[in-house]
């Protein structure tokens, strides 16, 4: 039984093959030569928000054949309280394969483990995959293989989307700065997870920066508060959300520690000559990007949304094949 539950777990090869994938499930859309979840049902379970997850979601799994159903958690007993390992269990009996969107990465593996069907985190506290195979299948369809390539995170290095950039660094071999205050960097815990040696810390007048290389891949990390130095030469700049969903009551002191790492065009223009600039969405102006920024990019961050739909068909296709 195969899962997606994070890019830690999800081995190099998978990656790629996911990855080129991808490239046929978008030729393809609208002409696809099987339908590999006909008479199949499946189930959204989701207790957060979302927009372009639930979308893509619903729209792939229709369009290789499943029948889809979206459970708010608030709306089912899970909401309620019932445990989640009696909720996988019923579910399991019922539904081909499961799309779990909430809070501890603890509780989607404790999902796929109880109700024995393909299961997908579509976001958790601690990993978002399918959103960072999506990005990698867009830098590559539009610069080439990321493989050597700088991308610098800019904004809350220590949530979700930046932890799972961090997993995808290690394995594919691209060097992957992170700028975040202190606060606001992943932990080093992470970097040892993910497979990160030589880690060594340096002092600058900018604050300690830190580094870590993997020899057998040549992926490397680079965490500091400097924003300049870490966009220097950048072919791809990336941001996220200030305020992860679930972390609303701490928006305010969030705001005043993150304001000043934002996307604009002076940190732009320290980046390589046409790096790209993308945002998983949704996007707050005037906060981690700027409005003229992010709309001279748009073309690449509305393409980053639309290819959702196609790497996750190709993460399905890959899960029941
Ligand atoms: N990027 C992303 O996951 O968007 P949603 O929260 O709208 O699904
Ligand atoms: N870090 C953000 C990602 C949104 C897609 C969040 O968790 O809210």
């Amino acid at each position: 039984m195969k899962h997606l539950l994070s890019l830690e777990n999800l081995s190099r090869a998978d990656m790629e093959s996911i990855l080129s994938a991808t490239l046929t499930m978008k030729r393809e859309r609208g002409h696809h030569a099987t339908r590999p979840l006909a008479g199949q049902t499946w189930a959204l379970i989701f207790a957060k928000s979302s927009t372009r997850t639930r979308v893509s979601f619903e729209v792939g799994l229709r369009e290789l054949g499943a029948d889809v159903m979206f459970l708010s958690a608030a709306d089912i007993q899970l909401g309620r309280g019932e445990p989640i390992k009696d909720t996988a269990r019923v579910l399991g009996r019922m539904v081909h394969g499961a799309v779990f969107r909430t809070f501890a990465q603890a509780d989607v593996e404790e999902f796929a483990r109880y109700a024995n069907i393909p299961t997908i985190n579509a976001l958790t506290d601690e990993e978002h995959p399918c959103q960072i195979l999506t990005d990698i299948f867009t830098f590559q369809e539009q610069r080439g293989p990321i493989h050597g390539k700088v991308v610098t995170f800019v904004g809350d290095g220590a949530c979700n989307v930046p932890a799972s950039w961090v997993f995808a660094a290690a394995k594919l071999g691209f060097e992957l700065r992170i700028a975040a205050p202190r606060g606001f960097q992943p932990a080093l815990s992470l970097l040892e997870r993910a497979g990160f040696t030589h880690l060594h810390a340096r002092s600058t007048p900018a604050g300690e920066v830190i580094q870590a290389t993997i020899a057998a891949t040549g992926g490397k990390i680079v965490i500091t508060a400097d924003l300049q130095a870490a966009a220097a030469g950048a072919d791809l700049l990336y941001t996220d959300v200030w305020v992860s969903m679930g972390k609303e009551a701490e928006a305010a002191a969030r705001i005043q520690v993150l304001t000043g790492y934002q996307i604009n065009e002076s940190l732009v223009k320290l980046a390589q000559p046409g790096a790209l600039v993308m945002h998983c969405l949704p996007a707050y102006r005037g906060k981690e990007i700027d409005d003229a920024t992010f709309e001279a990019h748009s073309r690449t961050i509305f393409d980053e949304a639309e290819n959702r739909l196609h790497t996750q068909k190709a993460i399905i296709a890959w899960l029941v094949g």
